[in-house]
């Protein structure tokens, strides 16, 4: 639960806002931001890894207020596309704090960075290189570039989000030999100025080893670019991933702790073979705006399965939150507008789509008394749900409010059905 939230007159409150006043006001499903938690985790991270540079990762959940927020508090951005740049430069957020990432940028995107001025992009393929190149010829531009490296760690996470072995479609495998030969590449081309190494090894990771590994083989790998090329690279992106609590019993890695971690080893690879140490780089997402985020629906119905459990469907689902569909990930929810005495009863909470896979939370328990109007809330829902979220079945994406100090604003409008409608012909 975010850090402001607690229970009044029974129901939940979260940045001093009761449950109940954000849905009458703003309707549900909604998503709700504590602006207070997410500004304080950004500068936690700050803090933790202050000489490093900290990127928070767009793509968790971006919209113009939160880059407001980065701007204040410091922090630079990763962007995963030409869209994320957008949201960025529309509200004059540096260029220069910038990282492009991506695995696939099209020309328009790799032009449209180039002419911002982002302050690195951070190449993923051969084809890659020379269409940078290229492109930064024409415009006359030299852009600081970062090879992406597969660094072979094996990310205990779900598939879908492992990004550092070999099999996987991200970056230049350093155990093929291809990391090196991207690096050759680069250095032939006076375009681009190659200024270091970075490396992503998944995402929602607690085990903080493997970003121990991958950081000790990227390090390495800069040693032996010194000794091949006679070249120093300055910096090292050593990614996100790091994990959040989802439920009871959850752990998630002390910042702190990781963070002297990583620049142990980095410092302890480099200085070995008289090497200067690294600008570190990090590129957090969900472990900033995850925890900070809930989702309020309202319940629709209450059907008991006899013998088995109790359906509860709400007014959003997987549009809203794909994370257990897509990931099996598990949430916890409660009953936020009122407590209860009654039961618990084993639940499962699904959405209004049509899809027997339309889960929520797949195994939870509320109270027996549980009716239709009764508002539930599911945490850690700032990360990767409103950014996923579709339109499937034509049901608009919620609003987002932000909320501090005992008030609530918008800070993304709820699509509305003109908003739906808008584009076909
Ligand atoms: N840097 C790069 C290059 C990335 O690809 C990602 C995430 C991050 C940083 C931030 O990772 P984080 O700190 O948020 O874990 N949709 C999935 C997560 C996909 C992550 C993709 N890349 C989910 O809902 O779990």
């Amino acid at each position: 639960w975010p850090r402001t939230s607690g229970r009044t007159d029974g129901a939940l409150t979260v940045g001093g806002v009761d449950v109940r006043d954000l849905a009458r006001e703003h309707g549900t499903p909604l998503y709700v931001l504590d602006e207070d938690d997410v500004r304080s985790r950004m500068r936690d991270y700050a803090t933790a890894f202050s000489g490093s540079e900290v990127h928070y990762a767009g793509k968790a959940f971006l919209c113009k207020e939160v880059v407001r927020w980065l701007a204040r508090e410091g922090l630079g951005l990763d962007v995963a596309s030409g869209g994320e740049l957008a949201v960025a430069l529309s509200v004059g957020f540096p260029p220069e704090r910038v990282t492009m990432h991506g695995n696939n940028k099209s020309a328009a995107e790799l032009t449209r960075a180039l002419e911002a001025g982002v302050g690195h992009i951070v190449i993923d393929s051969y084809e890659e290189i020379a269409r940078l190149g290229h492109l930064a010829g024409e415009l006359g531009k030299r852009p600081k570039v970062m090879i992406r490296v597969t660094t072979g760690v094996e990310a205990h996470t779900h598939e879908f989000i492992a990004t550092a072995h070999d099999d996987q479609k991200f970056g230049l495998s350093l155990n093929t030999g291809a990391a090196a030969e991207a690096v050759r590449r680069v250095l032939a081309l006076p375009q681009l100025d190659l200024v270091g190494l970075h490396s992503h090894i998944g995402s929602q990771i607690v085990d903080t080893a493997g970003f121990e590994v991958a950081a000790r083989r990227l390090a390495t790998l800069l040693v032996q670019i010194k000794d091949e090329h006679g070249v120093v690279l300055p910096e090292l992106d050593l990614g996100g991933g790091y994990g959040i609590a989802y439920v009871e019993g959850d752990e998630a890695p002390d910042i702190k702790e990781l963070a002297d971690g990583l620049r142990e080893i980095v410092t302890k690879v480099c200085s070995d073979a008289g090497l200067p140490v690294p600008r570190l780089t990090i590129e957090p997402g969900r472990t900033i705006v995850g925890p900070g985020g809930v989702t309020l629906y309202e319940v629709g119905t209450v059907k008991d399965v006899e013998g088995l459990r109790t359906y509860v469907s709400i007014d959003g689902g997987m549009s809203d939150n794909v994370r257990t569909a897509l990931y099996g990930a598990e949430y916890t929810v409660v009953l936020a507008s009122r407590e209860s005495d009654a039961e618990p009863m084993l639940c499962r909470v699904v959405g209004k789509h049509c899809e027997s896979g339309d889960i929520i939370v797949r195994d939870c328990y509320l109270p027996s008394d549980l009716a239709p109007g009764d508002l539930i809330a599911v945490a850690a829902t700032g990360a990767y749900c409103r950014s996923l979220a579709s339109n499937y079945n034509y049901l608009p994406k919620p609003a987002v409010v932000a909320v501090s100090g005992g008030a609530s604003r918008v800070i993304v409008r709820g699509e509305t059905e003109d908003d739906l409608l808008r584009g076909q012909l």
